[in-house]
């Protein structure tokens, strides 16, 4: 068993392969944090909290003048507002009218077979009777009220994660306001670490960023409504001298695709505590007598192997235990989309003109992206009108997925459906389905509204219209988009008291909505999409197996918004799609070949017009889908290994993915720099067999060689050259 209950030392203690947790039920009833670090035995290791008089570190009320003993500085699980303890809390929560304040104590614990659910929210799961994955529940309860907290752990042994939430069950008798409820908080007895994010922008994601944590707090958030591109819901605490081989780091992964945050703080006695969570600013949760309210999971790893060690355990566990799709370990079907060929300059002509190239190239499927329905020929009108604009595409869609379909290829939709244009029938019908505070303008992005998800008949209506289109005509894929942040954020549905629900009741109602889509067609491959990669969040991946990953498809940007997402989450997960030069975003030119490369470093497509590519170019592109198709078993579910930095080596970026029986390994690099009379470029293979042979471009090498010595990369002939070798073994 995973956990393990110490009924003589209270403690409970969690193993996994390669890592330990441990929390304590001290002779206060408090629930101590005491381990949490490389795996271990199951000593007390109470022993390592001191308690001593620290001054104006006050005591929980039935402690007397037992000064020594304070909850300001004593690690603990699930820390709260108002016993003493003044660093950032778990849960702040006050009866209404009244002051916030909680003291919890143990009330009950139990350990079950398997993984809990969490009603409404995507979470990890475990195959029904499958060993090796277990849970802890272990309830706190407030001195003076009938208020409960109810801290779940999921012990994923083999997958080396654990995973958290927190359920908040009011039995009060009256409401409790919820200020404040965080997924997880994590007690680390020492400092010194580093943090590492993902901060970014609108076309520029999830860009890495390392820093010594200062002391107080340091915030990584989102408050737009989604988990965003400016910040991502992935969190890295690392020691200073942790390297993508080696050391020691622990990651922290949202499970939610709303407004988060993930706060640090480094506290008097250099301790560092990290909670993460919904974002509390616009958040206040009216609890009634009787009702529970859930967190989003935390999933966590802790490992001494480095980076690598550390994204290897996220990946497998999400790619395993997270995404649900049919189309998880299916080949993808190489798609191409019309968004940068024709925008929304399109008829049928077009399309097919397109489609036919693709059916020719070898291409699996075309995707119509936006402005096909309504009236919708810019980004100013048409949204929440999900009917087939006949005129423009010159017959209906039935009859288009049709014409597609007899070329040999599968027919995927574009749809927006949280939005709302003011010029709309449905805005002019239902103006009050739009979030916004009366007698205000609205803030207004991309000139569209944000519809009230958290209302249930909007939801409904929605829903219909899309339900009738896919009922039509045979749609396989929908790549769902999300293009504008939210703000003025008021129900017109909700009470007053209310409206500090709103934005986690509208995640709530994406994820129901995502969940009745995939209901109803479950062999539907959904990618998840805002504006690119501004909701690239664990949360999603239990709906959408791949996510669009950034509207910036330049070869070279992607190097680094790939290698910031390939922290976090599997990469079979990163869409990217093959674009013409120069760039649409930057305007650089690069060679189709190296576009290639790095779009099939995920889920691998084409986002231009094919008709109008040189036989060259079109040759390449056959190439490269058979390179894809010949390997994507590697690319979706091998290993996948950051061989370089974007931001450590300015000359070549380099990554590669070894099949699980590690037969086959892929090894891909840009050259994003260029020199006269260019010394040698090395790269070390990782995660091969070092006593297999290895056939690599017509030489054998040992797989210890590939990895010690390294192999010599080509050199470059242009600008942003590229390659892509391909290890085989060689079978005795
Ligand atoms: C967003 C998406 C793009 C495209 C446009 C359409 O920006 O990221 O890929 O679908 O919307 O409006």
């Amino acid at each position: 068993m995973a956990i393990i209950e110490k009924k003589e030392s209270g403690t409970f203690t969690l193993q996994t392969r390669t890592s330990t947790y441990q929390m304590k039920v001290d002779r206060h009833g408090m629930l101590l944090h005491t381990y949490y670090g490389a795996k271990t035995d199951e000593s007390d290791y109470s022993y390592l909290i001191m308690p001593a008089d620290r001054g104006y570190s006050g005591q929980p009320g039935d402690l007397g003048n037992d000064r020594t003993y304070s909850l300001d500085f004593y690690p603990q699980e699930y820390p709260v507002y108002g016993d003493g303890d003044y660093r950032i809390t778990g849960l702040k929560a006050n009866l209404e009218g009244q002051v916030p304040a909680l003291d919890l104590r143990y009330h009950s614990s139990r350990i079950m077979d398997g993984k809990y659910r969490l009603e409404g929210l995507p979470a990890m799961f475990a195959g029904a009777g499958e060993e090796g994955i277990s849970t802890l529940e272990i309830v706190l309860k407030d001195r003076y009220e009938e208020l409960y907290v109810h801290l779940l752990y999921g012990v994923y042994e083999e997958e080396d994660v654990i995973t958290r939430a927190a359920v908040i069950e009011n039995h009060t008798g009256k409401t409790v306001e919820l200020k404040r409820v965080m997924s997880a908080c994590v007690d680390f007895a020492e400092g010194g670490f580093d943090l590492i994010h993902f901060y970014g922008k609108h076309a520029m994601e999830r860009q890495m960023e390392r820093r010594a944590l200062p002391h107080g707090i340091t915030q990584i958030s989102s408050r737009r409504g989604t988990s965003s591109h400016h910040h991502n819901p992935f969190v890295i605490l690392s020691r200073p001298e942790t390297t993508e081989d080696q050391g020691a780091c622990c990651g922290f992964s949202l499970l939610y695709s709303g407004s988060f945050q993930a706060q640090a703080e480094v506290d008097q006695l250099d301790q560092t505590r990290l909670v993460m969570g919904i974002n509390e600013e616009e958040f206040c949760w009216r609890l009634a007598d009787g009702e529970r309210f859930t967190t989003p999971e935390v999933c966590m790893v802790y490992t001494e192997e480095g980076f690598t060690g550390l994204s290897r355990r996220f990946q497998r566990a999400f790619h395993q235990r997270l995404i649900r799709s049919p189309w998880k370990d299916r080949l993808r079907p190489v798609l191409v989309n019309n968004w940068e060929a024709t925008y929304f300059d399109f008829n049928e002509e077009k399309l097919m003109n397109i489609a036919r190239q693709a059916s020719d190239l070898g291409l699996d499927m075309l995707v119509l992206d936006d402005g096909w329905f309504g009236k919708r020929d810019s980004d100013n009108s048409g949204l929440g009108d999900w009917k087939v604009n006949e005129e423009k595409l010159g017959c209906t869609m039935k009859e288009l997925a049709e014409k597609v379909n007899a070329l040999g290829l599968s027919f995927g939709l574009w749809f927006e459906p949280e939005m709302i244009s003011e010029d709309s029938d449905l805005y002019r019908e239902h103006p009050d389905f739009a979030l916004q505070i009366p007698g205000r303008s609205p803030v207004r992005s991309r000139n569209q509204l944000v519809l009230d998800f958290s209302r249930k008949d909007v939801r409904e209506y929605i829903e219909q219209q899309i339900f009738r289109i896919l009922d039509e005509a045979n749609i396989t894929y929908i790549k769902w988009d999300m293009n504008r942040s939210i703000e003025n954020v008021y129900s017109a549905a909700l009470p007053e008291g209310s409206q500090g629900e709103i934005l986690h009741r509208y995640v709530l109602g994406l994820y129901e909505m995502s969940e009745h889509l995939l209901e109803r067609y479950p062999d539907l491959l959904l990618e998840g999409c805002s504006g690119g990669g501004g909701r690239f969040d664990a949360g999603m991946l239990y709906y959408a197996p791949q996510i669009w990953c950034s509207d910036n498809t330049d070869a070279v940007e992607r190097l680094k918004i790939q290698y910031g997402t390939s922290f976090g989450y599997p990469m079979s997960s990163v869409s990217a799609h093959v674009s013409v030069c120069p760039n649409h975003q930057n305007g650089r030119e690069t060679p189709f070949k190296t576009r290639g490369i790095c779009a099939m470093q995920g889920a691998f497509g084409y986002e231009l017009d094919l008709s109008k590519l040189s036989e060259e170019d079109k040759e390449e592109v056959r190439k490269q889908v058979k390179v894809y198709k010949e390997n994507y078993k590697v690319i979706q579910s091998g290993s996948y290994y950051r061989l370089t930095s974007p931001w450590e080596n300015h000359d070549v970026t380099a990554w590669s993915y070894v099949a699980e029986d590690q037969d086959r390994a892929i090894l891909a690099a840009v050259y994003t720099d260029l020199h006269g009379n260019p010394a040698p470029v090395r790269v070390r293979w990782k995660g091969l067999k070092p006593d297999a042979v290895y056939e690599v471009e017509g030489s054998s090498y040992t797989g210890a060689a590939l990895m010690n010595g390294g192999y010599l990369l080509p050199v470059p002939k242009c600008n942003y050259d590229s390659c892509l070798l391909i290890a085989v073994e060689r079978q005795a």
